[in-house]
């Protein structure tokens, strides 16, 4: 079975996605609530990894390849469509993002943003604010749903624009950080080291250690 990549042929297999074709042939399709561990499944929500497939688009993570499918992935029109998932999810994220000091450690958001020249202030009120004490940062957290799917001990709370994730046992249940910081595509969850390195920074750099914190 085969599919075609802006015009470009590859060999495809039965249950496969078109976003794990991509990622095994090397093509670069943006992705953030797609965790890549196989039994890690959360909500498929921020929809910048959109290709288009027979005039539609949809999400690369959630379709099934099928023979002769031809997928467009580097065109205006896609990227177009990525930069305003991304400037979408930017629209409830602290608007201070690109200072926060993660972006080329670990933080996918403002890779793609750098790549896909995304508009942080486009939504953003500006009135998102860095809460110290939460854990994860819900000012950084763009909902993917990743930690809520790894962790037990993890779910989101509210709705709209107040969801946010929280520990649902009182720090009962051990919690792998590490884990969750490499599995979070952004720094509302960073790695314990990295926060007390942070934490030992001065000046910019620790104002910019406030929130992604440690459970
Ligand atoms: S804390 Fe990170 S992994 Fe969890 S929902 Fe927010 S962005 Fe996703
Ligand atoms: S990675 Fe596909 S919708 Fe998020």
């Amino acid at each position: 079975m085969y599919i075609t990549f802006d015009g470009k042929r590859f060999e495809v297999y039965h249950g496969e996605t078109v976003l794990t074709v991509a990622r095994r042939e090397g093509i670069d399709i943006p992705a953030l609530c797609f965790s890549g561990e196989a039994a890690v499944h959360p909500p498929t929500s921020c929809l910048v990894c959109l290709v288009k497939v027979a005039g539609r688009f949809v999400p690369a993570c959630a379709t099934s390849v099928a023979d002769g499918m031809s997928v467009e992935s580097e065109t205006d029109e896609v990227h177009q469509m990525r930069r305003s998932a991304l400037e979408l999810l930017l629209s409830d994220h602290i608007s201070t993002c690109q200072t926060c000091g993660e972006g080329r450690k670990k933080c996918k958001l403002l890779r793609y943003m750098s790549k896909y020249k995304a508009d942080r202030n486009k939504w953003n009120s500006g009135q998102k604010i860095e809460d110290d004490s939460h854990f994860p940062s819900s000012a950084k957290c763009i909902k993917c749903g990743i930690c809520v799917a790894v962790s037990p001990a993890l779910t989101f709370i509210g709705r709209g624009n107040n969801l946010r994730v929280e520990r649902i046992d009182n720090g009962q249940t051990a919690i792998d950080n590490e884990r969750l910081s490499r599995a979070c595509p952004t720094a509302a969850i960073v790695s314990e080291e990295r926060y007390h390195f942070r934490q030992s920074e001065s000046g910019q750099n620790f104002a910019d250690a406030k929130g992604g914190g440690t459970p």
